[in-house]
């Protein structure tokens, strides 16, 4: 059975989100250098500044240390979360889907470049359609970018894919009326002007909604914050399926 961290008794787990450190950032960030002397080095310098300063991809580390279980990373972006987990060390199966091509060809690129194994990205947009899946599910940063409907749809397709002992890792903001609520709001916004995101921001979710929805599927469930040194309003919510 693929073992994940046991929850404490309290339904705490331990939390141990860290950025990376230079070394490790650098190494991986060298993946997304460009062919060419003279291409372009924009994808360096973000995903090594990136890793070294956001507790994100670490704090999901801690989680999936030690499983086994197949991983789906819906909305994977560059991919950067398989290249944190295969430096430490976790060989899961990894599965990445995003519904911009650029990225997709960038993640798979540096994915080959690094020489991953186990590692697969795909086109995919999840407003439209959701893969088949069993194991665990990563859906970082992404749900915010969803329209509310297919956030509800994606969230209810998400849960009977865990199998026991697999958990869903979810990086969110909430939406509780704070300061960082907003910052983060504003920060997704420009995201969309500056055309970094392909999609503006639509609603986040409450701490309260989300908890029912997972204890109504028996999931055990766990917040922490990830604001590391940012001013976001980042939560890592881990929803574990009982063993
Ligand atoms: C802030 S980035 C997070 C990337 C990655 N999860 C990470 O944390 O490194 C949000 C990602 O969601 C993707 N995304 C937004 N809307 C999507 C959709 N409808 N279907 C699939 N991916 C989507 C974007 O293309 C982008 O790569």
């Amino acid at each position: 059975m693929p073992p994940t961290p046991s929850p404490r008794r309290d339904g705490h787990r331990v939390t141990e989100a860290h950025a990376l450190n230079r070394n490790d950032a650098v190494a991986i960030a060298r993946a997304f250098l460009p062919q060419h002397r003279f291409g372009n080095r924009a994808p360096y310098y973000y995903v090594r500044s990136k890793l070294a300063s956001d507790p994100l991809y670490g704090g999901v580390v801690a989680i999936l240390r030690d499983s086994r279980a197949p991983l789906l990373d819906l909305g994977c972006g560059l991919g950067l979360l398989v290249h944190t987990l295969r430096r430490a060390g976790v060989e899961l199966p990894y599965r990445g889907v995003d519904n911009d091509e650029a990225k997709i060809g960038r993640a798979r690129a540096a994915a080959a470049a690094a020489d991953l194994s186990d590692t697969r990205f795909e086109r995919m947009d999840l407003s439209a359609s959701l893969p088949e899946h069993q194991g665990s599910v990563a859906l970082l940063d992404v749900l915010q970018f969803l329209p509310y409907a297919a956030q509800e749809r994606l969230l209810d397709a998400v849960v009977p894919m865990l199998t026991p002992g697999a958990s869903l890792i979810l990086r969110t903001g909430l939406d509780d009326g704070s300061w960082r609520a907003r910052v983060t709001r504003g920060v997704d916004e420009f995201s969309r002007w500056v055309r970094w995101m392909n999609a503006a921001p639509t609603g986040y979710p409450s701490r309260e909604a989300l908890n029912r929805r997972f204890a109504a599927a028996g999931l055990i469930v766990d917040f922490a914050p990830l604001f590391g040194r940012t001013p976001f309003n980042n939560w890592r919510i881990v929803a574990t399926r009982p063993v």
